[in-house]
């Protein structure tokens, strides 16, 4: 009694797929951006090779306890050994683009301009060459969590001088990479970065002593560092690079329980402007949003404080960092369910949110107990920027989904799960004119997955770590991603 067996007499007895589900015939926009992504800490290794200064994930997955199985960085796939062997996944792919991070400490050791590592600059430009001889253009990213650790020691992004250093690192990468990259991204997540950082200490720097204060304060000097960086591109760079430069939010789609509840419409909402409006509210529309302000005043007030926890932007800044993108850079895995919280049962960052969340049951799971496979969502999201940011250039910086214990090279969910989600994606830009201009597969290969060490495994590519010379091999989905890419979506 197989599945399609059991599929074909529900479809004779008149089943059929809900409309969220039906396949959309038909193609992206000429250009289309069809892209994998990696991030250095997760694929470089070579932690102590080339002049590299150590990074706040060094020291933290050097820190027993931390990491799965006490895997660390120090190998990962060896991309920055196996440079020809990442390119050649790549044109196996037969990506248009290839998502990249510059590691920090390779370019400057202990994070100030004091002393430029040029092995670190020469690596990437070598990199920037190859993939650019292969037809492959580059997107890179600043600022994909490996902080120096000498920042960390003088506070982090907790100190707001690192503003003035992450626009220094900027300027640096501009003037020398930037003749060869069109495609910029200055943080990635900066959620993450926030609450897995600073509330729940689950990444590095592994901070969950201060839940309440110091998320806000380190995005606060995020959101004011990545619009000096975009300045500095803007006033010295745009001119004669003609380049794009953006964050990358991530969000989780928020679905309200149930559909005949206000309360729950509001808690899906909050969930939604909490995540990526965090950040997005600020650099598209100006200052954070009147739902977060009220809400972490409230909040405050209530905790016995005089004012929000929330800093104020002041005039001044609100106008610098309101309309500091070229796109909409968007990372989205998977959705959950919404309803508002009895207050009793949640603390900190969740009570400023005021909601709790939820999965389906009958939902999809994946190697990551967070990732369940809702394509439903992806289409939604992409709706609800359209609308609240002012119909910007949508990119898709990361989707993907993740397996762990036995390898299995038939991937057979990341099929699904690829199909499926790409195709919500067509439906908005055909059905929704949702302008959305690229799409990143996360990830190229199998990689160091933070906390998780290399127990969930993400890529393209299965990476077999037990071959010393961590040789990648393609899972079925590389070829069948790779159709989808030639033939720019899914045409009749
Ligand atoms: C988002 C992060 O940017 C990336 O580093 C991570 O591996 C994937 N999500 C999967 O969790």
């Amino acid at each position: 009694f197989s599945a399609h067996l059991y599929y074909n007499i529900m479809k004779d007895n008149g089943f059929s797929l809900p409309d969220d589900e039906k396949m959309l015939y038909g193609e992206f926009k000429k250009d289309f951006i069809w892209s994998s992504a990696t991030a250095s800490y997760q694929i470089e290794g070579a932690w102590r090779q080339g002049g590299k200064g150590l990074s706040i994930w060094d020291k933290f997955t050097h820190t027993p306890g931390n990491i799965l199985q006490h895997d660390t960085g120090d190998i990962a796939c060896n991309s920055y050994n196996k440079m020809e062997d990442d390119i050649a996944a790549l044109k196996k792919v037969k990506v248009s683009h290839y998502r990249f991070s510059v590691s920090w400490p390779r370019i400057l050791p202990d994070g100030t301009t004091e002393y430029i590592n040029q092995a670190g600059l020469n690596y990437y430009k070598k990199l920037l060459d190859s993939l650019i001889a292969a037809n492959i253009q580059p997107q890179v990213t600043l600022y994909h969590w490996d902080l120096p650790q000498a920042l960390q020691d003088v506070g982090g992004w907790e100190n707001e001088t690192i503003i003035e250093r992450f626009r220094d690192y900027a300027d640096i990468l501009f003037e020398n990479l930037g003749p060869k990259v069109q495609l910029w991204i200055t943080f990635n997540e900066p959620f993450i970065i926030a609450i897995l950082g600073h509330v729940q200490g689950t990444h590095a720097p592994g901070f969950s002593d201060r839940p309440d204060t110091l998320p806000y304060i380190v995005s606060h000097n995020i959101i004011k560092a990545h619009a000096e960086a975009w300045h500095v591109y803007n006033d010295k760079y745009r001119a004669s690079q003609n380049g794009m430069v953006s964050i990358t939010v991530n969000a989780d789609w928020a679905e309200p329980r149930n559909p005949y509840k206000q309360e729950d419409y509001d808690a899906a909402r909050s969930v939604v402007e909490f995540y990526l409006g965090w950040y997005a509210h600020p650099i598209f529309n100006g200052d954070y949003s009147p739902l977060m302000k009220r809400s972490v005043l409230e909040q405050s007030l209530a905790g016995g404080l005089t004012k929000s926890r929330l800093p104020e932007f002041t005039p001044e800044e609100i106008k610098r960092i309101n309309g500091t993108y070229d796109y909409f850079g968007l990372n989205h895995y998977c959705s959950v369910l919404a309803f508002p919280v009895d207050f009793g049962e949640i603390q900190h960052f969740e009570a400023d949110r005021g909601v709790v969340l939820l999965r389906d049951r009958t939902w999809l799971e994946s190697g990551s107990h967070w990732l369940t496979m809702t394509p439903f969502g992806l289409r939604r999201l992409l709706k609800f920027i359209k609308h609240e940011f002012g119909n910007p250039p949508i990119i898709i910086t990361e989707n993907g989904v993740s397996e762990n214990g036995p390898v299995d090279l038939n991937d057979v969910h990341r099929k699904y799960f690829y199909e499926k989600y790409i195709n919500q994606v067509l439906k908005a830009y055909l059905l929704d004119d949702v302008n959305v201009i690229g799409y990143t597969a996360w990830s190229l290969l199998d990689n160091l997955e933070w906390a998780v060490g290399y127990t969930e495994r993400f890529g393209l590519f299965y990476v077999n770590r037990s071959d010393p010379d961590l040789s990648r091999t393609p899972k079925a989905s590389v070829s069948f991603y790779s159709s989808i890419i030639s033939c720019n979506g899914f045409p009749d």
